[in-house]
């Protein structure tokens, strides 16, 4: 059985080959539940609090003006980090933006001097602006570069649908798109490559159309949607960043601190929900999750909302995207993080199938 992992490099700090940022770009990301968010964050005069998808800054922005509070703002795509130097500008000193990934966020604190915060938010996922963008080929609706990279380095999309197997292609539709027909889409993929490379997204909307045929009027989506998020997943190694991301907060997090995740679907859910299950000590004794068996750790979270809060219906009726967000988070005690076996999060694996 294989992991289904594609390492994910830290990528440079510098912004070679970003994509020019627009004026128009703070406006086309709306915040997902903000006030959620900053209940459950609660920033404080004096305290630092990192925003680890700085986006178009839209939590930052609220957390800023709710709080005489700092922020360090991360985010992987350079666009996202030159767009963001007017609100840092805005509300300097009190913001510092930092290009990297969340996962490395204890080394790039670290970086500025900063060993403990007060807060960590995560609202994973694309942002509008990355979506919107023809140019960044994460979308089947617009014809572009078959890329799908956020930090706009690395290996993209159509590096990986014109080398990868047929078995590995169904493999990472299946696993990351939640698609059943992930063979026949595979399959076909293959066999369209073998005419002419896919360059472009419309190149792989027309290759998984052969086999799934157009999208027809009793189709809620389109057929290559679940496909498109399967390769994004996969090229950015997103639910790896995310576990070692819920980790690495637990570390630089002081007592009291609060760790806020948004996320949009189950696979990411799943892996922020087993991770407060077995950090705030739900984790039944004895589980095999645990290195220690006979005496589980003590629990470095407690959480006083257990399941997941929804986005308020009249934010879901405005945003569409907010219709499947889910908010958890928890407050950090001041037990010492223990190691926390890979399983526990329920990381997809590869198998065949
Ligand atoms: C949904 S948007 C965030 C929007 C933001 N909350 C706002 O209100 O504008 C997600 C952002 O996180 C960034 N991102 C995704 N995965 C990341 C990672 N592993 N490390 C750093 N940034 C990441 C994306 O590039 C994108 O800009």
């Amino acid at each position: 059985m294989l992991r289904l992992v594609n390492k994910f490099s830290i990528q440079p700090l510098s912004m070679p080959e970003a994509q020019a940022p627009t004026p128009r770009d703070a406006q086309r990301h709306v915040p997902v539940m903000l006030p959620e968010v900053l209940r459950a964050l609660q920033p404080e005069t004096g305290g630092i609090f990192v925003d680890g998808t700085f986006g178009a800054g839209g939590y930052t922005r609220g957390i800023l003006q709710s709080a005489n509070a700092q922020v360090i703002a991360i985010d992987r795509d350079p666009s996202a980090i030159a767009a963001g130097q007017a609100l840092v500008k805005e509300f300097a000193p009190r913001l510092r933006l930092v290009h990297g990934a969340f996962s490395s966020l204890k080394e790039l604190l670290a970086e500025l001097g900063v060993a403990k915060v007060q807060g960590v938010v995560l609202d994973i996922g694309v942002s509008s602006m990355q979506l919107d963008e023809a140019g960044r080929g994460f979308s089947f609706m617009k014809d572009g570069p078959l890329d799908m990279r956020m930090a706009q380095a690395g290996k993209s999309a159509r590096d990986y649908v014109n080398a990868l197997s047929a078995e590995d292609l169904a493999n990472i539709v299946f696993i990351f798109g939640e698609e059943p027909r992930s063979r026949a889409i595979a399959r076909a993929i293959v066999k369209a490559r073998s005419e002419a490379p896919l360059m472009t997204t419309l190149d792989l909307v027309r290759a998984v159309e052969r086999a799934t045929g157009p999208q027809r009027a009793t189709d809620r989506t389109h057929p290559a949607t679940r496909t498109f998020q399967a390769l994004r997943i996969f090229v950015n190694a997103e639910l790896d960043e995310l576990a070692a991301a819920l980790l690495a907060a637990e570390e630089v997090l002081e007592e009291g601190g609060r760790l806020v995740i948004v996320t949009f679907h189950s696979l990411e859910d799943r892996i922020v929900k087993r991770f407060f299950t077995a950090r705030a000590g739900r984790e039944p004794q004895g589980s095999r999750h645990q290195l220690v068996a006979a005496a589980p750790p003590p629990a470095t979270f407690t959480q006083t909302e257990k399941g997941a809060v929804a986005a308020s219906e009249a934010e879901a009726r405005a945003n569409a995207r907010a219709r499947s967000a889910k908010l958890r988070f928890g407050i950090r005690t001041a037990a010492p993080p223990t190691p926390l076996a890979p399983e526990a999060f329920g990381l997809p694996r590869l198998e065949k199938h």
